[in-house]
């Protein structure tokens, strides 16, 4: 791969308005985050023309922050890459048409990223002096966050190298948590509120099953569990007492991450690769690290999890996946679309599993 020097990062797919320089190797020069969270928080999720109107306010002083923390201009950058997909469209376009405006004004190369694919690669970028051990390709990865969840065989950076080996029928993994924080009036994004109350808990309160947890692919079903809590609600009302409502918690938690961990090892396994990746918001969950850790360290699997500013969204990811891309030849024209699908193949469709 040829080798480029500090590239522009830019991402507004969603609720986080971020810009970052990242060099060629993943090192990680500034990495700006300005999270919507507060915004949305009343509604109980992401409002689309609020997140956009947001965007558009932020993110020129976003970039404008990160080119400083880098000590560059953006005459010093390589390249400018920003997400084009898969996400919200209106949030989309907001990156799309400042990294356009940006690259036009600067002579610089324009390079749209699949958000996934930089969740894929988040692993790679180096936030502190030590490099860390990067996994080896061929690798496969479990990419769990709020929109998809998903285990890969990753060959290389390309969407061409990128096979999904099974993903969720319905909900995503991080939905799921934030369905279940909402009904037990945790806020949002429910994650890491979840994460922390179950660490209290007893897990083995509540027996919630997931549908497909004992087939052997590599499907999830995320929304028959959601269910359950909520009947567990109707029931009896949100738990009162802190124990109850942390063993609850505890037992969501441990049935979504233990089906994560085990089907990601097991996918490893049939593709006969050394290495197993997190990445997304949810890759942040203390239990699911755990799990990958142990099951892989036990089956001799080499398990790789990103710092938690690499797992939920950020521009660093998809300014390093843009040097990987643009490394290989790739370059887009002004004619870059902002789309909602991704442009990873996917194998299990959406819509089959149990409401
Ligand atoms: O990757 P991400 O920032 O955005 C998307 O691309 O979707 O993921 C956000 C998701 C949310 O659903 C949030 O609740 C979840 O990641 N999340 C967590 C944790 N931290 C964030 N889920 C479980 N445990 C956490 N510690
Ligand atoms: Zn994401």
């Amino acid at each position: 791969m040829p080798l480029v020097g500090p590239v522009l990062g830019i991402e507004t797919s969603c609720d986080e308005t971020a810009a970052a320089v990242v060099l060629s190797d993943g090192r990680v020069l500034s990495d700006v985050v300005h999270s919507q969270i507060a915004l949305h928080a009343p509604y109980g999720g992401v409002i689309p023309e609020l997140a956009s109107r947001d965007h558009l306010r932020n993110l020129p002083l976003v970039v404008a922050k990160a080119l400083e923390r880098a000590e560059l201009t953006i005459d010093a950058v390589d390249a400018v890459a920003v997400t084009h997909r898969p996400g919200l469209v209106g949030a989309l376009l907001v990156g799309v048409q400042l990294a356009k405006g940006l690259a036009w004004a600067s002579g610089k190369p324009l390079v749209g990223v699949d958000h996934l694919i930089g969740h894929l690669f988040a692993i790679h970028l180096q936030r502190g002096p030590d490099p860390g051990e990067r996994p080896e390709i061929p690798f496969v990865a479990l990419l769990v966050s709020g929109g998809h969840t998903a285990i890969y065989r990753v060959d290389g950076p390309l969407p061409s190298q990128i096979h999904e080996l099974g993903g969720t029928r319905d909900d995503a993994a991080g939905e799921a948590f934030d369905k279940v924080a909402k009904l037990l009036g945790l806020g949002y994004p429910g994650g890491p509120a979840v994460d922390r109350l179950a660490s209290a808990g007893d897990a083995s309160r509540h027996p919630f099953t997931l549908p497909m947890a004992r087939s052997r692919n590599f499907e999830f079903s995320f929304s028959g569990i959601k269910t359950q809590v909520a009947q567990h609600v109707a029931e009896h009302g949100a738990p009162a007492e802190p124990q109850a409502l942390a063993d609850l918690c505890a037992s969501f938690q441990s049935a979504v991450t233990s089906v994560l961990a085990r089907k990601l090892v097991a996918a490893a396994e049939q593709e006969g690769v050394r290495d197993v990746v997190l990445g997304g918001g949810v890759a942040a969950n203390r239990e699911l690290r755990a799990r990958v850790s142990q099951l892989s360290q036990a089956r001799g699997l080499r398990a790789h999890l990103p710092e938690l500013a690499s797992c939920t969204d950020n521009a660093a990811m998809i300014a390093y996946a843009g040097a990987l891309a643009h490394g290989a030849g790739a370059r887009d024209g002004w004619d870059l679309l902002a789309t909602s699908v991704t442009s990873l193949a996917r194998v299990t469709r959406k819509g089959r599993g149990s409401r």
